[in-house]
C-alpha cells in the first residue's frame, strides 16, 4: 500500500477563517478528511501533519523520507525557506508542491517559489480540491490512465 504525507506550514491550521475570500471557507480537519476518504478509495495510507514553526516542518519532511510522496503546503515558508528546500531536496519521495489560491494571481513575491525547483509538482488556485489532485497525481491514481 502506498503511503503519502499531506505536510501543511503557517496559518494553515486557521482554515475556515482565515481570510476566507482568498482561501475558502473549508477546515483543515475538513479538507484533511476528504483527502483520508479519497486515499482510502484509492488504497492509500495518508499521515497528516501541521506545524507554524520551520523546523518542525523540515522534521516532518525527514520523518516522511521513506513514504512514497508528500503534498506540501508550505504557506508562507514557500516564498523563502532555503532549510525546507534542502529538506526536499535530501530526501527521495516526490512532494507535491500545493497552493489552494492561485499564487501567480496576487502579490509579486508570492510568485517565488524557492521550493518549486525540487519538487516534483506545482498545484495552485484550485482551492483545497488542489490537495486531492496532488494525492491522485502523487498516487498515479490520475482519471484517464
Ligand atoms: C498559500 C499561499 C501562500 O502565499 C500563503 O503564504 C499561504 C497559503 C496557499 O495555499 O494559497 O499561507 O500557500
Amino acid at each position: 500500500m502506498k503511503r503519502i504525507t499531506v505536510i501543511n506550514g503557517p496559518n494553515l491550521n486557521l482554515l475556515g477563517t482565515r481570510e476566507p475570500d482568498k482561501y475558502g471557507a473549508e477546515t483543515l480537519g475538513s479538507i484533511n478528511a476528504r483527502v483520508a476518504a479519497e486515499a482510502s478509495r484509492l488504497g492509500v495510507e495518508c499521515e497528516f501533519f501541521q506545524s507554524n514553526s520551520e523546523g518542525e516542518l523540515v522534521d516532518a519532511i525527514q520523518g516522511a523520507r521513506e513514504s512514497d510522496g508528500i503534498i506540501l503546503n508550505a504557506g508562507a515558508y514557500t516564498h523563502y525557506s532555503i532549510a525546507i528546500r534542502d529538506a526536499i531536496a535530501a530526501i527521495a519521495p516526490p512532494v507535491a508542491e500545493v497552493h489552494i489560491s492561485n499564487v501567480h494571481a496576487r502579490e509579486d513575491f508570492r510568485r517565488v517559489s524557492v521550493i518549486a525547483p525540487v519538487c516534483r509538482g506545482v498545484i495552485a488556485g484550485f482551492g483545497a480540491d488542489g490537495y486531492i489532485l496532488a494525492l491522485y497525481a502523487l498516487s498515479g491514481a490520475t482519471p484517464g490512465h
